[in-house]
């Protein structure tokens, strides 16, 4: 049993696809344990994408993710953090597999659907950022 953390970020929600994309975790046997809609505050945002920070994209991301609801999320199940990363798939929603949620629901990078951590370690410093 793993507990990871899943955010649906503001152009999947502005777009409706909030329910679409819960039932894609759910399908798979993942629960959802936690679920909040809100806009995130910058600093959540800053805290949450510490690593990129500096890069070019860095301010482009935060505007984003702050720029509207975000739906976040703890999901568990066995082995979450890696099944959530597969159904999510690759970063970039043009190199994203057909049936994985931004091979569906996305086209740019800069509007990606959704983030999910990349290990338990980031789901675990994730989850107290944003569940406290
Ligand atoms: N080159 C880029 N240009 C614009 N946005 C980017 C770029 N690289 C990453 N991002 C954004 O930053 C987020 C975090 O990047 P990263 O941790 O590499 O990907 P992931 O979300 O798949 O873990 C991405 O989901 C995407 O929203
Ligand atoms: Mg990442």
């Amino acid at each position: 049993m793993e507990r990871t953390f899943v955010m649906i970020k503001p152009d999947a929600v502005a777009r409706g696809l909030v329910g679409r994309i819960v039932a894609r975790l759910e399908e798979v046997g993942l629960v959802i344990e936690r679920m909040e809609l809100g806009t995130l505050a910058r600093e959540t945002a800053e805290a949450n994408y510490a690593e990129h920070q500096g890069k070019p994209f860095y301010e482009g991301l935060i505007a984003y993710v702050t720029s509207g609801p975000v739906v976040r999320m703890v999901v568990s199940g066995p082995g979450a953090v890696a099944i959530a990363r597969k159904l999510i798939g690759a970063t970039n929603p043009a190199d994203a597999a057909p049936g994985t949620i931004r091979g569906d629901f996305g086209l740019t990078l800069d509007a990606n659907v959704i983030h999910g951590s990349d290990s338990a370690a980031s789901a675990d410093r994730e989850i107290s950022i944003f569940f406290g």
